[in-house]
């Protein structure tokens, strides 16, 4: 990052947050001094980060997996292009929009590691992944490989492909703790038949946080002319993202869960040699059929959210990318360490800490998922989710870089206590 634009960071990022500038400006010159491994468990920056939220302090909140609140420059952000876009009404969409959205796309592009004319700014993963799945032009008999643990709404839109156009959906299930990359690798391998087309892949699942070996299962498709969707919900802004070194034909990403932008975005890659065989959704004006927008009018739509994501990415940018995943990995391991191997716990992450970063999850023994998360929420103040799907039963904890590591003892001391009752 160039010397003006870091200082226009602090400026934006110190006063926004109500925090002396000077503050952030000491802690971020002793972490640009570390590795990121070191800065990880620098807790001094964390508390500031920490300080421009605005946390409830009715409850700890470990559920960042639905969407990550915002820090408070991105909120302001989204605040004030909203007021600005009330003001100048259709003016902003008539002359300044398209240029907005094309440069946001561009900085997103270079994030993903993709082509501009490759990308397209979507409201969810939802909306990015089902575009494919509908889009596609299946033919009786086609095979479609997904997981039981990917998420539902992307199994119902195949289950309705089944309905409509007599897909053939196969059901795999990921190993929680597989030896190496390749037994995952195998259990797809396994049910690719001669009618394979499409292969769905969670980069990381997220009811388990298990993060999957995405370039090694690409390869293995594409030996066999199967294409590949990621579902990368979880891991945009997470953990590394790079479409070149993933390896993909479609990616479709939330832009609210880990990047904080404002709520209602994400984006949809395409590798630029697969938009043409894809049906768009709501139809476009025409256009050349391998041109990404083809697949992307939306009507109009709350583009305020939209222009939160240039924050959203100042924010991302500042913070860096590595000490951002190196954080949430320090704070995961730092409560599911205290807790593996105690009777009566199951940890449902992969115990192998490279397959898994900011998100995991427990089980108590005597407690349903529904019982541990009320009992957490009502007894302990900690908000969770309750996750109960077939090969997956218990809590899932989902850390933010504002999480403490004060919050995640009280998450600790709780188990404990819950072991002993029943
Ligand atoms: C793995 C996965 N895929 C897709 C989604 C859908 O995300 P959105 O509701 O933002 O479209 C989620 C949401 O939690 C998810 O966890």
């Amino acid at each position: 990052m160039n010397k003006r634009r870091f200082l226009k960071n602090i400026l934006v990022l110190g006063l926004g947050a109500g925090i002396l500038p000077n503050a952030i400006a000491k802690s971020y010159r002793q972490i640009e001094k570390m590795t990121s491994e070191e800065a990880a468990t620098y807790d001094e920056f964390w508390e500031l980060i920490r300080k421009k939220y605005h946390l409830k302090t009715e409850y700890i909140n470990l559920e960042n997996g639905y969407y990550c609140i915002m820090p408070e420059e991105i909120l302001e952000s989204q605040i004030r292009h909203l007021r600005e876009l009330n003001s100048e009404g259709s003016y902003y969409k008539r002359k300044n929009y398209e240029t907005e959205k094309k440069a946001i796309i561009k900085r997103l592009a270079k994030h993903a590691h993709c082509g501009e004319d490759e990308l397209v700014i979507t409201r969810n993963t939802t909306e990015s992944l089902d575009l494919v799945i509908g889009g596609l032009d299946w033919k009786k008999g086609d095979e479609a490989i997904m997981a039981l643990e990917d998420y539902g709404a992307m199994l119902n839109h195949f289950r309705l492909q089944a309905e409509r156009h007599g897909v053939v959906n196969k059901t795999i299930s990921v190993p929680l703790n597989p030896e190496n990359d390749e037994e995952v690798v195998k259990v797809y391998e396994e049910a690719i038949t001669d009618k394979t087309r499409l292969i769905m892949v969670c980069h990381m699942i997220n009811i388990t946080g298990h993060i999957l070996p995405v370039r090694k299962i690409c390869d293995m498709a594409h030996r066999y002319g199967v294409e590949v969707m990621v579902d990368g919900a979880h891991s945009f802004a997470q953990i590394p993202t790079s479409m070149k070194e993933l390896g993909c034909d479609y990616f479709g990403t939330s832009l609210h869960k880990w990047l904080s932008s404002p709520l209602g975005c994400g984006f949809l890659y395409i590798k630029k040699e697969k938009i043409a065989g894809l049906w768009p959704l709501f139809a476009e004006d025409k256009m050349e059929k391998s041109n990404i927008y083809r697949l992307n009018h939306t009507g109009t739509r709350p583009v305020h959210s939209m222009q939160g994501i240039n924050a959203a990415l100042d924010f991302y940018e500042w913070l860096g990318a590595e000490r951002k995943e190196k954080r949430l990995r320090y704070l995961q391991n730092y409560w599911t360490d205290k807790v593996r191997g105690i009777k009566k716990i199951t940890l449902n992450t992969p115990e192998d800490k490279k397959r898994s970063c900011g998100i995991a999850n427990v089980a108590v023994a005597g407690y349903t998922p529904e019982e541990l998360a009320e009992i957490l929420f009502e007894k302990y103040t900690i908000w969770t989710v309750a996750i109960n799907r077939p090969t997956v039963k218990g809590c899932r904890i989902t850390l933010n870089i504002y999480t403490s590591t004060e919050e995640l003892d009280n998450l600790v001391k709780a188990l404990k206590e819950l072991t002993k009752i029943r």
